[in-house]
């Protein structure tokens, strides 16, 4: 790649780095160079929208400040402090690569090479804490970027496909800056971010306006991917306090294939909305154990979770058997009383918890 200075550099680097320097969104992330913080903010950027990580992104530093003593914690207060943000996974993930810096000497890598070395660090988090901490000259292709060099070059091909990636990666470097590598990333994820959107750019805002082959009809850019239809799932979920208003909550065995570990109100698959209280009853004993008292529904709510469009049919409901909640149930998950008003930030849970308990609060009140 030829090294270039900002005098030397495309007029479109220039005119990029310029509105970047001029408008760029003050987050708490770019006010440090620390590979640690930078990457903590890109994992939980991935698949997060960044007015929901920064409040996430400043309590986790906080209590985690550095990897070190990340490493030291226990999973469930990461899965806690992770609740709400989704994508589980990344959480996990980061404990173990905390782990293993640790065990390799405890300096967090600087290096693209090395930091792809841990887990949950690809291509893509590796080059942007490389070049935004490192000032390592190496670009990235996130979404973001995808979408403004496939508009820029006019691209209607399937973006993830090694052609037309190889032909993006190119762009990128080409409009790299040398002398400001996390910079010019930086620059092109924003304007993903802020003008050249998915579904309304603002191309009279745009720095790169003038060489953008897709500015006629930016639509067309980049094909949109073929969306899988979410399979629809219709769920009776119960609602059972305590008589001190505590709400069950059990959590999921850590083998699960999704969402392992975390708290969620008791739940089984039905056929239909409105089923008979006693066959939901019926089925909640034979998955949690115990023995079931059951209301008829009280309302539905609707959740979207990965690939799946969920109906739950809210139902009050009382657990009879108190024995459940000090031997282990016959599936082996952990009940739990919580009061939802004051503990929930001990508890990693789904969002569909808060989003149920709402609802029920709504109908209480
Ligand atoms: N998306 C992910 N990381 C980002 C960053 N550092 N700047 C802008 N958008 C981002």
């Amino acid at each position: 790649m030829p090294v270039r200075s900002m005098s030397e550099a495309l007029p479109e680097t220039r005119a990029l780095l310029a509105w970047y320097d001029d408008g760029r969104r003050d987050l708490p992330w770019r006010r440090t160079r620390d590979h640690y913080a930078v990457w903590v903010s890109e994992i939980m950027l991935q698949q997060t929208r960044v007015a929901t990580v920064i409040p996430y992104y400043l309590a986790f530093l906080e209590r985690f400040p550095t990897v070190l003593d990340l490493a030291a914690a226990e999973e469930d207060e990461i899965l806690a402090l992770w609740s709400g943000l989704g994508y589980y996974r990344r959480a996990r993930q980061m404990l173990a690569a905390a782990r293993q810096v640790a065990t390799q000497g405890g300096v967090f890598p600087e290096t693209s090479d090395d930091l792809r070395g841990l887990p949950g660090i690809g291509p893509y988090t590796a080059a942007a804490i490389a070049s935004i901490c490192s000032g390592e000259v190496i670009p990235v292709l996130d979404g973001n970027v995808e979408r403004v060099l496939a508009r820029r070059l006019a691209m209607d091909q399937d973006v993830k496909r090694a052609t037309p990636r190889r032909r993006l990666q190119a762009e990128a470097a080409a409009l790299l800056l040398p002398d400001r590598p996390g910079d010019s990333n930086q620059a092109l994820m924003e304007l993903g971010a802020t003008v050249c959107t998915p579904r309304s750019p603002d191309c009279s805002r745009c720095p790169l306006e003038d060489g953008c082959l897709g500015r006629f009809d930016p639509d067309r850019y980049p094909s949109p991917k073929k969306k899988r239809k979410p399979v629809a799932v219709t769920r009776a979920v119960a609602v059972a306090r305590n008589c001190g208003g505590d709400v069950l909550l059990f959590r999921r065995p850590d083998e699960d294939r999704l969402m392992a570990g975390l708290w969620e109100l008791p739940q089984v698959d039905i056929t239909r909305p409105n089923t008979p209280a006693g066959d939901v009853a019926h089925s909640l004993a034979e998955h949690y154990g115990g023995s079931w008292q059951v209301e008829p529904e009280v309302c539905q709510v609707r959740h979207g979770i990965t690939h799946r469009s969920l109906t739950l049919c809210i139902h009050p409901a009382r657990l009879q058997d108190r024995g459940l909640l000090a031997a282990r149930s016959r599936s082996a998950r952990d009940p739990c009383w919580v009061d939802w008003k004051t503990e929930k930030d001990r508890y990693a849970t789904s969002s569909m918890v808060e989003k149920v308990l709402a609802a029920v609060d709504k109908i209480d009140s």
